[in-house]
Formats: C-alpha cells, structure tokens, sequence
C-alpha cells in the first residue's frame, strides 16, 4: 500500500483529493494547520477517521519532517493566498514552504517516489488572446486609466482592436505580476527543477477556478462560490466586479481531485504541467445566476463598477494535454453548482463576512471603485 502524505488535505481540493485516495486505498497521512482564516470554526467534521491527521505547518521543519516520514508520494496544497494581503505570509507558506519540503527530503534523505504540486491559473496573468488583424498576443493587464472608464475588455497591444479570448495552453508564457501568482510559480519550478536534479518525479498542476461543497464559508478573500453564497443565504445581493462579462474556467472539485490522482499514477505526466479546467468559459453573471436560481433567491446582483487591479478579463484552459493521460472533466457547472448549494443548504446557515473584508480590501485598494459610467448618466 502506497502512502500518501496530502498538505492542506483539510481544505477544498486537499480534503477530496484525501477521500479519493482512500477509496482507492492509499494509506493517507494529512498535514494541515487548520489556518484560522479557512477554518473559523477549527477542524472540519468531513476529515476521516481513516486518515492520519497531523496539525502543522508548512513553515515547521519539525512539523514537515515529522509529516513525510515514511510517505511515498507527496499531493502538495496547503498554502495561502487569493487576495489576501498578508503578503509576506503568503511567500513564507507557499514558496518558503514548498522549499522546506524539499529541504526535509533531502536532508533526511528520504525516498519520495513522486510529487504532485498545485499551481494555479494565477501565473498565465491576462492570458492569451486573438486579434482578427494582427493574430495571437498575451496582452498585458489592462492598464488603471482603462478600468478607470469602465472599458473592461482587453485591447491588441498592436492596432487596439478588441480582442477574442482564446483557451490557455501550458506553453503560453507566464505573466508574474503578484505576490500570490510569483509564489505558485516558484512552487511549480522549483519542484520541477529538484525532480532533474534529484530524480524525483513531479508534476505541477495549474487549476483553474476550483469550486464544490467544503470551499471555506469564512475566508472572504478567497472562493467566489462561498462569497456568493454567503451574501445570497443572508438575503443581500453579490457584488460583481467589472461588468459581470469576464469568464473563468469553473472547475468541480472532484475533478481536480481526479486530475492529482490520475497526474499521481501516469508515468507519462513526469516533468509535465498541465492545467486542470473544462474547457468551457462561463461569465460571472452567470455563475452568479446558477446559484442564486439554486437557492430560489429574489435578490439580483449588485454590479457597481468596482475592479481589482491586475485582474485578469478572461481565462479558459485548453485541456487537452491533461486529456491526453486518460482524465476528463465529469462535472458540468450547472451540476457542481447544485453539489455546492445542497451541501451549503444542509449546514446552519453561514454568516457573511464579505461586506467586512470589502472594506479592508477598498482601504488597501485591492478593490478600486470606477470612475462615472459616463455611457449611463
Ligand atoms: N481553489 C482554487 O480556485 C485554486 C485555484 C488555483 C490554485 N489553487 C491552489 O490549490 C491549493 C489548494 O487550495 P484550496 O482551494 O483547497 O484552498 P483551501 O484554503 O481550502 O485549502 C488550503 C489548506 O491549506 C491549509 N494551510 C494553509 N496554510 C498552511 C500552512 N502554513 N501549513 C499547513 N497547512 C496550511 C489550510 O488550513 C487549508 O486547509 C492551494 O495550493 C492553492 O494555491 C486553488
Ligand atoms: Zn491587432
């Protein structure tokens, strides 16, 4: 029996990544430290008894030599991040962190067989887009003054036109432009440059937007599923930034799961990245109408013209490299947004703490208000 070490495998992906390998019986050990921010509430009722829990932290040698001893394959989650404006925590968890892993291997000498490691759709910046004139580009975020006048789509740095989304391959060029986006990138190479210098097996994996039932209902930097939710269970509306036209890739939790476990057991995705998504862009406006349809809500949603700076238009994955090992999205948005409400609905219903971060985040300008929308006045 193979022994699996999952960090973060208390939080949404680490936690049904944990309930996967256990049913396909991997031994499982957890290492998790319940960061207050995610688990308000302290230690979720959904970790299993099945598996072996260790409450530490990524950032305690102690704590990760005592978490690898006698694993084989490592599923590396836990970090900290969204917008969040801890930044210094967020480099110290997530890059310091993943190095202290390897530290620990190498020193101890151990014999990982393999490491799976999650990066995200933050280090692809504005992404990749076509102009009808000038052909493909990756655009820059789009600049202050822009959002300022509420233009929201992204322009060819050539000629200006509008430009078309197109889906995001692996081999489009990082675009680094926060804290949280140079840390998973770190993480990525840094794995992946330990796997040629020490042999050891890796594969990073960049998800997209990851949703489904266990997603933090306390941590209102991240998870837009569960901010949502949250203002919409308590009778207020979402607050939809931009113009509620941007798309993301909405990914089900169990997919990612399975994406780790089939990275985990296929020789040929050694040494690889692959972005982990549908294929399918859905706008917020529509995500934010799946849910509140789920929930029978009367409230519409508030779109008051407020952005975040660097944030990037439109992000689709092209999966067809993942494709490419044997693994297929299963779940469509509109079923995942069903899992999520009737997991949400069975529990008490969850206070809301967005409206409280908002502020923190417009204080720190995280979050900038648009200038007049000259087009409506
Ligand atoms: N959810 C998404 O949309 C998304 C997208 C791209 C990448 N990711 C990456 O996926 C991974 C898992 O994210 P998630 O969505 O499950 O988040 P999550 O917050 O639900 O889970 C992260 C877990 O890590 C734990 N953790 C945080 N700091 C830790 C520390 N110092 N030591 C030990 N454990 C710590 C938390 O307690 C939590 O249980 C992260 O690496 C994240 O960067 C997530
Ligand atoms: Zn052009």
């Amino acid at each position: 029996m193979l022994k699996a070490l999952v960090t973060g495998g208390a939080g949404l992906i680490g936690s049904h990544i944990v309930d996967l390998l256990l049913r396909r019986g991997y031994g499982v050990r957890i290492l998790d430290n319940l960061e207050p921010a995610t688990h308000f509430e302290g230690r979720p009722g959904w970790i299993p008894a099945e598996a072996e829990f260790i409450q530490g932290d990524v950032r305690s040698t102690d704590d990760v030599r005592r978490a690898l001893r006698g694993v084989d394959v490592v599923f590396h989650q836990a970090a900290y991040g969204g917008f969040a404006l801890e930044l210094t925590k967020m480099t110290e968890v997530n890059a310091a962190g993943t190095a202290r892993l390897f530290e620990v291997i190498r020193t101890d000498g151990l014999d990982i067989k393999k490491i799976v490691v999650a990066s995200s759709q933050a280090v692809y910046g504005e992404g990749k887009y076509e102009c009808a004139e000038c052909g493909p580009c990756y655009p820059e975020p789009r600049p202050l003054e822009q959002m300022e006048r509420r233009d929201w789509e992204v322009h060819c740095p050539r000629c200006q036109a509008p430009l078309k989304p197109i889906p995001i391959d692996e081999a489009t060029p990082v675009k680094l432009i926060g804290t949280y986006h140079l840390t998973k990138y770190f993480e990525e190479r840094l794995t992946l440059a330990l796997r040629r210098e020490w042999g050891i097996p890796a594969v990073a994996l960049r998800y997209m937007l990851t949703y489904g039932p266990r997603q933090s209902v306390f941590n209102p930097y991240t998870g837009i599923c569960s901010i949502f939710s949250t203002r919409l269970l308590n009778g207020l509306p979402p607050v939809i930034y931009e113009d509620g036209r941007q798309t993301r890739d909405f990914v089900f939790v169990e997919d990612v799961a399975r994406a780790n476990v089939a990275v985990m057991e296929s020789d040929a995705a050694n040494g690889r990245v692959f972005n982990v998504g549908t294929g399918r862009p859905t706008t917020i406006l529509q995500f934010a109408e799946l849910l509140r349809a789920a929930y029978g809500a009367k409230v519409t949603p508030s779109v008051p013209g407020q952005y975040r700076p660097m944030d990037f238009r439109h992000l689709t994955a092209d999966i067809s490299p993942l494709r490419s090992i044997g693994w297929e999205p299963e779940v469509s948005v509109e079923t995942g947004v069903q899992r999520y409400a009737e997991w949400i609905l069975s529990m008490k219903r969850p206070a809301e703490y967005f409206t409280k971060a908002e502020e923190a985040l417009k204080r720190a300008r995280v979050v900038r208000q648009a200038g007049k929308d000259d087009k409506r006045d």
